[in-house]
């Protein structure tokens, strides 16, 4: 009778050698953006039905953090907030009354914001499948979605974005994060948001500098992506400026979708390679935020990075002139103004200082220099140098563009007057 061997066999000693093994992991996920209007009525179940889209069975818990310049402009938002709860509560509850943070970019300036939205998670014992629902424009949703993605390691996220270009561009996406060390988003993660939903009408008590702010980050997703898209922009501009709802309504919209698509058919979701394709205009944009220290917008300062590259792209021969024309001509007529000092501004060799606004784009991607610049409306170019004569003669027609449009405008204004 032969003996039952019960233990696994030894590892052969003899055997001494390096190995690897490479695992590949894939991790799917679902990104629901939803459009809706009038979210907090009672009868809207646009809400209710995304936080219940995975176990419709259950009652879930909610921690709703609301945008303190929303609240400000809608003082009956938290009470609103709250009869939703109460109105679908066999569905959802809120675990405590809305939490109002401060708006606008200081909440992203300094870790006290999420700190404080971290404690409220911590006391209320929010878990990983409870909800923060963050309702407000880029900032608050930046810093409240870099709360919610590392409390736990990762609490599900609800955002409701208000600003439009949270609605046209952040909201939709899959990064938070805060600015530390003097440096635009140097904390922050990519988490997936559980559900983004948009709701058209919270834009109506937008100040009309936060209104036309937004649409260049839909300007920027048409000049790479989308040239049709563009055209429509460049026709629209008037109503979009003046702020026709439906015309709003479609700008959003149709950004919105193209953010959307480029996260789920880029292949790098989370920005794992060097190139970042929809962030035609930003490596200026970001310097010239800090260079103002943030008194522009983000949207602001990526309407003058738009302008700036676009002039770049005919000057390195790229792109049509006419197409320069075109950009800055639909950024004008939205109402942007293409010229800030902060542009003017050089050290003490005398080189703009914008430009370090190059290497600092590089050292947060990572690898090597990639910038998108245009070949034509709709369609994007990578190149990894710049030439910084080029880059400081489109900073000085910029300049000399603005100049003559200042020498008309007061001119206008008193012949209106
Ligand atoms: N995560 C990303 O992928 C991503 C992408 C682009 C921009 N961002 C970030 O987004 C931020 C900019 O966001 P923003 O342009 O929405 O500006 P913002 O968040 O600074 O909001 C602008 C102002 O509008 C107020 N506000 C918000 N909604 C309102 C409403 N409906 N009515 C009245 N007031 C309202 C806010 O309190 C604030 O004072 C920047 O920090 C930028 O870096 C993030
Ligand atoms: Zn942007």
């Amino acid at each position: 009778v032969a003996k039952r061997e019960t233990h696994p066999p030894a590892p052969a000693e003899d055997v001494v050698s390096d190995s690897t093994k490479t695992h590949r992991v894939t991790v799917a996920f679902d990104l629901a953006v939803h459009f809706t209007e009038g979210v907090f009525d009672s009868g809207n179940a646009a809400l209710v039905d995304a936080l219940a889209r995975q176990e419709p069975q259950r009652r879930h818990r909610v921690f709703a953090v609301l945008d303190g310049g929303l609240v400000a402009a809608n003082p009956q938002l938290p009470g609103e907030v709250c009869r939703y709860f109460q109105a679908h509560a066999h569905r959802a509850a809120l675990a405590a009354p809305p939490m109002v943070v401060d708006g606008g970019e200081a909440v992203k300036n300094d870790d006290r914001a999420v700190r404080g939205v971290l404690a409220r998670l911590h006391e209320l014992r929010i878990d990983r499948q409870s909800f923060v629902l963050a309702v407000g424009g880029g900032a608050v949703l930046d810093m409240v979605g870099y709360a919610a993605a590392t409390a736990h390691r990762g609490v599900r996220l609800v955002r409701l974005p208000t600003t439009v270009l949270a609605q046209a561009d952040s909201g939709i996406g899959v990064k938070n994060g805060i600015n530390a060390f003097g440096k635009k988003n140097f904390l922050g993660t990519f988490a997936p948001p559980f559900a983004v939903i948009n709701d058209v009408r919270l834009l109506a008590t937008l100040s009309e500098r936060d209104a036309i702010a937004g649409m260049s980050e839909a300007v920027k997703v048409a000049l790479v992506r989308d040239g049709l898209f563009f055209e429509w922009l460049r026709a629209h501009a008037a109503s979009l400026r003046a702020r026709n709802s439906r015309a709003l309504a479609a700008l959003v919209r149709h950004s919105a979708e193209l953010h959307l698509r480029h996260i789920a058919t880029s292949g790098d979701p989370f920005e794992l390679g060097s190139a970042r394709p929809l962030d035609f205009g930003h490596w200026a944009a970001h310097k010239l935020e800090s260079l103002t220290a943030y008194g522009l917008r983000h949207g602001e300062a990526v309407a003058i990075g738009i302008a700036l590259d676009t002039l770049y792209s005919v000057k390195a021969g790229l792109c049509p002139e006419r197409l320069a024309d075109s950009v800055l001509e639909t950024l004008e007529r939205l109402g942007f103004s293409l010229w800030d000092e902060a542009l003017a501004t050089r050290s003490a060799s005398g080189r703009p200082r914008v430009l370090d606004g190059l290497e600092e784009f590089r050292e947060h991607l990572g690898g090597e220099l990639t910038i998108t610049l245009l070949r034509d409306a709709g369609v994007g170019v990578e190149v990894h140098e710049m030439d910084e004569r080029l880059i400081a003669h489109a900073i000085e027609d910029l300049r000399e563009r603005t100049g003559r449009l200042t020498l008309i405008r007061p001119h206008r204004a008193r012949a209106a007057g």
